[in-house]
């Protein structure tokens, strides 16, 4: 949502973004990533059985801001020939569960996107295009 001076509400009152916020608290960070686990995993069964042939041509793919890699481990596991790569930023990356089928990369995504055949944005794809067009959310 965007504020009377071009800022977010979270930025409003918090003065940073909610990211760099959660970099800094340890608890909000789990918290938050948690709740994103939660949504995966409702969500991703459903995309593996409805939309599993969009998987099969691939061999690598990316989840760009993918959190701690919930949602490919589930694709990890249903499609093994693909080598699997998370993105996230270092401080959701760092609190990842160990997961031997996902690698992940901690990095920015407005710096650099590791190379693969494909790549994922779920719920991330609102930071891209705020980016991009000077509206914050
Ligand atoms: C709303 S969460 C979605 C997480 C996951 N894709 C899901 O659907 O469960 C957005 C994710 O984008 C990550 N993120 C935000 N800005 C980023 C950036 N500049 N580079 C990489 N990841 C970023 C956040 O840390 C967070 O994990």
């Amino acid at each position: 949502m965007q504020g009377k001076a071009g800022i977010s509400a979270f930025e409003r009152l918090y003065g940073e973004s909610m990211w760099t916020n959660a970099s800094k608290h340890p608890k909000l960070n789990g918290i938050f990533n948690n709740a994103m686990v939660g949504g995966a995993r409702s969500v991703v069964p459903a995309l593996i059985d409805g939309y599993g042939e969009v998987f099969q041509g691939l061999t690598s793919l990316v989840d760009i801001g993918g959190g701690i890699g919930t949602t490919l481990q589930s694709i990890a596991k249903a499609f093994p020939h693909i080598k699997c790569t998370v993105l996230d930023l270092p401080h959701v990356v760092e609190t990842a569960p160990s997961c031997p089928e996902v690698e992940f990369v901690a990095g920015n995504m407005f710096s650099f996107i590791p190379k693969a055949d494909a790549v994922m944005l779920m719920v991330t794809y609102h930071s891209l295009l705020s980016r991009a067009m000077g509206v914050p959310v």
